[in-house]
């Protein structure tokens, strides 16, 4: 009896156990989907921050994919081929409608996280002045997402941790360094342009210029990021493509209670790439480290990065940043050069302009690094194109403490989302020629003639600026230098124009272009 009774009173206590347990985990969830929204909500509400009507659990998602059919019903009914410049409306129309009813600043809700859009540079320059940037971090809600591709490297870490790693790889980005690199980038270009010779000689002259450039962006950048060629290197641009469409998938619901149950053989499948990769630059930088002792000297940013931090980051930190060097840079670089061929197709006259240039300054010799300072109207052209379509369309914040801006209060946790495409787009901000390709407005002025200077933010701003903004500049010389005094580019008649969002902005359809030999 007495045993019976133990067991009936252990069963008692293991039910009431169990029943604390739920409950503690249902309020803690309750608090997390509802109450926390809820007080944003109210605190944004009372501090002036407004916006579009949101809905648990998927915030304004429904919205979002609303206005994006929308738009591609409207565009299969077009058959025009024009090209518009004017594509803020195109690639984001949900920021374009909510930008008209409630202005340059405005809350919207992804999930249950609230977003606080930013297109107004006066209201940037103030939230991210002196001691208010540090207050800043990058939000939680995407770091899940995307740690296969950044881990805790630079473009994820925060305070103390991002001043020591941005302090250890900023030598790695040095002039010196990044003369290393340049044969790396001509010998990879060239190998490019070899091949299209071939491909025009056989009587094809048409190219998928995006496919074309992604290829050799992501070969130059596994080079230049940790001396990886051939085999290994096509396997990391097929890991990133794959985590991409992965990922992409996932991005639709971030913000959404359990989303991740809800893409979880995506979430699963980008995991598994990401620690396809790890492995393999684990043992790459054990090599490394390795031949380092032994005296071998490598140019590329691991080489750089090992010999600078005597041992100070971990192993998994290396692996983290090597992923960061090749994940942060390929796709942006391969998309400037992309939309470059795209905007030189439509304006031979500045095919002819650079050509110019071109052998003013390179003449018939081989490139070297220094020479390429003196490309002074290549940079305007590449700042141009960066304007009409920025490599990274936006940038998000996360306010770590409650944040006052111009007399209102950004409570803690509050996201920032910072629409670059929509200022580069801004009438008020550049005047009536906003969307016209005009690089000329970036002569002698590093801002383009931007009323305001945080206006113009293709490489982001503040502290957290591109460390490899001189690197994307110095690939983008070689590279057109190396393709002009080669070849001319016109459009082929299949290209239609509709530049999409998707992680970044990219052509929404392909990029044939006709090459010719000069
Ligand atoms: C045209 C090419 C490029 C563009 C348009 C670009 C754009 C940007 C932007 C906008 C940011 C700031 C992001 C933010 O504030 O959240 C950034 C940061 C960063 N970029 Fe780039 N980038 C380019 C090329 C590269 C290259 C070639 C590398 C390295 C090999 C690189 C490495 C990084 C890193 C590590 C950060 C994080 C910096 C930090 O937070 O301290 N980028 N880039």
């Amino acid at each position: 009896m007495d045993q019976f009774l133990g067991v009936s009173q252990f069963l008692y206590l293991f039910f009431n156990v169990v029943v604390i347990v739920l409950s503690l985990m249902f309020l803690k969830l309750f608090k997390r989907c509802w109450i926390s929204p809820v007080r944003a909500q109210t605190k944004l509400r009372q501090n002036g921050f407004v916006g579009p009507a949101t809905s648990f659990p998927l915030g304004n998602f429904n919205d979002i994919k609303k206005l994006k059919i929308a738009l591609v019903m409207a565009e299969k009914r077009k058959s025009s081929t024009i090209i518009n410049h004017d594509i803020h409306s195109i690639a984001l129309p949900h920021f374009a409608l909510w930008q008209q009813q409630y202005g340059k600043v405005f809350v919207h809700w992804l999930g249950i996280e609230p977003f606080v859009y930013v297109a107004d540079p006066e209201f940037l320059s103030v939230m991210s002045k002196g001691v208010l940037a540090k207050s800043w971090g990058k939000p939680n809600v995407f770091k899940k997402d995307r740690e296969p591709m950044f881990g805790n490297g630079l473009v994820m870490v925060e305070g103390d941790d991002w001043t020591r790693h941005r302090h250890m790889i900023t030598p790695a980005f040095s002039p010196l360094n990044l003369k290393g690199m340049a044969n790396m980038m001509v010998e990879s270009t060239t190998n490019m342009l070899d091949r299209w010779a071939i491909q025009i000689n056989s009587g094809n002259p048409v190219f998928d210029m995006e496919e074309e450039i992604i290829v050799t962006a992501g070969e130059i950048s596994a080079k230049t990021s940790f001396g990886v060629t051939g085999e290994n290197a096509t396997q990391f641009l097929k890991n990133l493509r794959a985590m991409q469409l992965a990922l992409f998938h996932s991005h639709r619901y971030v913000g959404v209670p359990f989303s991740g149950i809800l893409d979880f053989k995506q979430t699963l499948e980008a995991k598994g790439l990401g620690k396809e990769i790890d492995s393999l630059l684990l043992s790459i930088i054990n090599e490394r480290k390795r031949s380092l002792v032994e005296g071998d000297d490598h140019h590329d940013l691991l080489g750089s990065l090992l010999k600078a931090e005597k041992g100070e980051f971990t192993a998994t930190e290396l692996v983290d940043e090597c992923k960061t060097f090749f994940f942060a840079g390929v796709e942006t670089a391969a998309l400037a050069l992309t939309w470059t061929f795209m905007l030189l197709a439509i304006h031979p006259k500045w095919q002819d302009t650079l050509r110019d240039e071109i052998r003013q300054v390179i003449g018939d010799s081989e490139i070297e690094y220094k020479k390429l300072a003196g490309l002074k109207k290549m940079s305007w052209v590449m700042n141009e194109v960066l304007r009409l379509y920025p490599s990274a369309p936006n940038a998000q914040r996360q306010a770590r403490r409650d944040i006052e801006v111009n007399g209102r209060v950004i409570p803690n946790g509050t996201n920032i989302w910072i629409d670059v495409v929509a200022m580069h787009h801004d009438v008020d901000l550049w005047g009536d020629d906003v969307n016209e390709f005009k690089p000329e407005r970036f002569d002698g002025d590093l801002h383009g003639g931007c009323k305001n200077k945080m206006g113009f933010m293709p490489f982001g701003f503040g502290g957290r600026m591109c460390i490899g903004r001189n690197m994307a500049f110095m690939e983008y010389k070689i590279l057109f230098s190396l393709v002009l005094s080669r070849f001319e580019i016109s459009f082929s008649p299949g290209y239609r124009h509709s530049p999409k969002h998707v992680f970044s902005l990219r052509p929404g359809y392909d990029l044939p272009l006709i090459v010719r030999a000069l």
